[in-house]
């Protein structure tokens, strides 16, 4: 069936507009048809909005590399590993670098890599992402990884290394980031997702924000189930302090911001 539609709204129709900051936000940021058929008309991106949105993946070369052993992939399947997983916050003790590998390449690592034809390379990943322009990158708080001294790292999926970045003691971090949840000062390690909101944004406008959210919790998600399946307490965390953790990574906190993290450990029980 063809629906016609002359793009006019019956303003009576609309919802009063809402004071929640957050409904404010969701109801600006809906698509409809008319919307969808005006920006597939306009879609016309600048070089540098072209650029910025297929990047792709951050890399810092200028900083120490650990290079990530080969993973060694549990042998439970995804059924047992969907029904056991649980939030798990008595964390003790650490684990090894292989198994940060195994849970860092399996879960966020490249799947493929190739060549646009622009010649950018481009990598996709296990987790689905809007447009597929995949906006996270990863950084690890690491406390008690044997093999790898602690301290913040970027993970590199291109060169499959651990890039270390300049910063405070990993505690001090830590302390500050979660100021109220005393438990993730005994994790192991912390991945932190940090969004570069343009890659998506550039394409979707202010939509996009609600995207990058969702890749979040996708990706977060293939962490804890890589978690489950190496039988390491996990947490996924959203309540941390933003600026703090911002100020730590070196980035705005706006453009680029930390917008989910997973807490990992060894489990006490
Ligand atoms: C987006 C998100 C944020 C969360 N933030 C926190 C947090 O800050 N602290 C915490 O202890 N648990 C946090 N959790 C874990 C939830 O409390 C937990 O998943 C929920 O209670 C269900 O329990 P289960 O994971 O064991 O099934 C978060 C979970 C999600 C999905």
């Amino acid at each position: 069936m063809k629906v016609e539609w002359n793009g006019e709204v019956d303003e009576s129709l609309r919802p009063r507009l809402p004071e929640r900051l957050s409904a404010l936000y969701h109801e600006n940021s809906k698509l409809f048809p008319e919307l969808a058929r005006r920006q597939a008309e306009g879609l016309t991106m600048s070089s540098m909005e072209q650029f910025i949105s297929s990047r792709g993946f951050l890399q810092h070369p200028q900083h120490p590399q650990v290079a990530l052993p080969e993973p060694e992939p549990g042998a439970a399947s995804l059924t047992e590993v969907l029904r056991a997983r649980r939030s798990g916050r008595e964390l003790s003790g650490g684990f090894g670098l292989t198994c940060l590998s195994t849970l860092l390449q399996q879960a966020l690592g490249p799947t493929l890599v190739y060549a646009t034809d622009s010649g950018v390379t481009q990598a996709v990943r296990a987790w689905p992402s809007a447009g597929g322009l995949y906006p996270l990158d990863t950084y690890v708080l690491a406390r008690a990884v044997d093999g790898l001294p602690p301290g913040l790292y970027h993970y590199n999926i291109a060169t499959v290394a651990l890039e270390r970045m300049p910063a405070r003691p990993v505690d001090e971090v830590v302390r500050d980031g979660f100021f109220w949840q005393d438990w993730v000062c005994n994790a192991a390690a912390i991945v932190l997702l940090v969004a570069a909101f343009d890659r998506t944004l550039a394409k979707y406008g202010d939509r996009g924000y609600r995207l990058v959210l969702l890749d979040a919790g996708h990706a977060a998600q293939n962490l804890l189930l890589v978690s489950e399946q190496e039988r390491l307490g996990a947490c996924a965390v959203a309540g941390f302090c933003d600026d703090a953790l911002a100020a730590d990574l070196g980035i705005d906190g706006v453009d680029e911001a930390v917008v989910h993290s997973v807490v990992l450990g060894a489990r006490s029980v």
